[in-house]
């Protein structure tokens, strides 16, 4: 009897490094359900190239790539059971993103992306890459031949990108792409903790997100210091603040202490030492075996992971390029 082909999954971080909670919360865990279900096949990048695309240190790329995958596998990720890789390792990539650029991308829609209007804002030299990493993407998602991506909210526009650019080879060069979804996160977002207006990032500075590296010392401190009321709200409406520390508690799974001292804001009772009490707890719970876990994974562990991920998918980059080289005029005359 036949199998059933497995759902092929597709996602990408950047390498900023250490992953922080929000980062595990908005994305990583949803990573590791995904590969723990058995209708998907789970491929998984750390992003390097599209890093590059404002200032960094060359200096520390490597390390922020080793680091990150490093904690991706002691927040559950199985190399038994997901590819997990480095983009930069597999060159391909950025050879489908060129075809992608030239034959089928508009400029004016590039135009369009609200991250690149966002990220080039300020800065002093905006780089052409900044403007073209949407396609890019497409290409990292494409290049698999996958239909299934899990990102955040942030990311639906580019997948519509990507899924124009794949209906628009298809069309122009014959049935080669999948059509590109995007599987959303349950998580709502996690704000900052010291500005809960702005999703908790590691580009807003520090004191800003928890990374999953703190001390217990370093949580609690931190979650006492959050942020709880940002000036007057309208009536019967939560500040953003303490609407963020409900739902940390409430995606880290403690219902109990959620439900308890929710009752105890709508009587209006609650006292945010409380609150931010038992969301240190929950927070710590979580970090403590996060921490615990990447001590199983030695630096030369990590490395031989991304080795053997890079080798595992490459072939299957290599296809897809070849294929496409072949179908857009550029095989070896
Ligand atoms: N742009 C994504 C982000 O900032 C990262 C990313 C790069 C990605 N390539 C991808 C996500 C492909 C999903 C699929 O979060």
């Amino acid at each position: 009897m036949e199998e059933k082909r497995k759902k092929r999954v597709f996602s990408g971080i950047q390498p900023t490094g250490t992953l922080h909670l929000g980062n595990y919360l908005g994305a990583v865990r949803n990573w590791v359900a995904l590969q723990d279900d058995p209708s998907y096949e789970t491929i998984y990048c750390i992003v390097d190239y599209h890093a590059i695309t404002i200032e960094y240190e060359a200096s520390e790329m490597p390390r922020r790539s080793l680091e990150m995958a490093r904690d991706l596998l002691a927040c559950g990720l199985d190399p038994g059971r997901s590819q997990i890789f480095v983009q930069s390792q597999v060159p391909e990539h950025t050879e489908l993103a060129w075809i992608f650029q030239a034959t089928c991308t508009a400029y004016g829609e590039l135009q369009r992306m609200t991250q690149f209007k966002a990220k080039s804002t300020g800065r002093e030299m905006i780089s052409v890459g900044l403007f073209t990493y949407p396609v890019l993407q497409a290409a990292d998602i494409l290049i698999y031949k996958a239909g299934f991506v899990p990102v955040g909210e942030d990311q639906v526009q580019h997948l519509e990108l990507a899924r124009d650019v794949s209906r628009r080879f298809n069309k122009r060069f014959g049935r080669t792409f999948p059509t590109v979804k995007p599987l959303l996160t349950p998580t709502s977002r996690i704000m900052s903790l010291k500005d809960p207006e702005q999703k908790m990032s590691k580009s807003a500075g520090e004191s800003h997100f928890l990374p999953l590296t703190a001390t217990e010392d370093e949580v609690r401190t931190m979650v006492k210091r959050a942020v709880t009321d940002v000036g007057p709200r309208p009536e019967g409406e939560m500040s953003p603040g303490v609407a963020n520390l409900f739902g940390i508690l409430e995606a880290l799974g403690d219902e109990e202490h959620h439900s308890s001292l929710m009752a105890d804001y709508e009587a209006g009772e609650l006292r945010y030492v409380d609150l931010k009490d038992a969301v240190a707890d929950a927070i710590w719970e979580t970090c403590h075996r996060i921490q615990e876990r990447r001590a199983a994974y030695p630096e030369e562990r990590v490395r031989q992971v991304l080795r053997e991920g890079a080798e595992a998918v490459r072939p299957l980059a290599r296809a897809t390029v070849d294929e496409v080289r072949e179908r857009v005029g550029l095989a070896r005359p």
